[in-house]
């Protein structure tokens, strides 16, 4: 299989905040801010490796802003490292002013994909290669936040998490 680079991921999605998708305060709704990241993130994982594409877990998320009715919103997807079936997905999400048009980054999320063939069974997915730093950064921390996410799961022993482990050692 022919690697990927995150590059050839990259999926852009601009939604506007109608009042549908507010609360009662007038503020975008955190489950909608999730749907619409997670749609976006499952075309980045398909673009990586051109299969079907279920959400395997959702990490990291937090909404550290309220978004007000009729902003902006610009979600950028792209695939920080693939393993045997699993895709690894970051997403930056901005917020852009209807009135001046000024863009800030409100929300980060990190996303895992499985591909998956008509059965709903892991298949192999290719190779992604890094190539900026932010991409190799992101691809360097992608085994321990996967070995997380497992043990959070209940799929793996902690004392099996040996990069997550390493980290801890390192900085004690
Ligand atoms: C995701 C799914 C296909 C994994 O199937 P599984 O039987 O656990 O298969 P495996 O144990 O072989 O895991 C497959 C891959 O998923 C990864 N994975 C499974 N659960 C994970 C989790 N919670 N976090 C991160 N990765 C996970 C495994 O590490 C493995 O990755 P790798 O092949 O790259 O090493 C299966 O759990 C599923 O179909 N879940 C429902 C998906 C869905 O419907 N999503 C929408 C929710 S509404």
């Amino acid at each position: 299989m022919k690697s990927k680079t995150a590059k050839e991921t990259s999926t852009i999605t601009t939604e506007i905040v109608l009042p549908n998708d507010t609360n009662t305060l007038g503020n975008l709704m955190g489950g909608r801010l999730l749907h619409w990241m997670d749609v976006c993130a499952a075309i980045s994982a398909h673009r990586h490796c051109k299969r079907v594409v279920v959400t395997a877990s959702v990490n990291n998320v937090a909404f550290t802003q309220p978004i007000r009715l009729a902003s902006i919103i610009t979600i950028e997807a792209k695939v920080s490292r693939a393993f045997t079936s699993s895709m690894e997905v970051f997403i930056d999400v901005w917020v852009e002013d209807p009135v001046t048009s000024e863009r800030t980054k409100c929300n980060e999320a990190i996303y895992t994909f499985v591909a998956v063939d008509q059965n709903g069974s892991p298949l192999p997915v290719p190779e992604m290669v890094p190539e900026t730093d932010e991409e190799i950064k992101r691809y360097e921390g992608a085994l321990r936040r996967k070995q997380l996410s497992l043990i959070l799961a209940g799929k793996m022993k902690p004392e099996d998490a040996s990069e997550l482990k390493a980290l801890f050692l390192k900085n004690s």
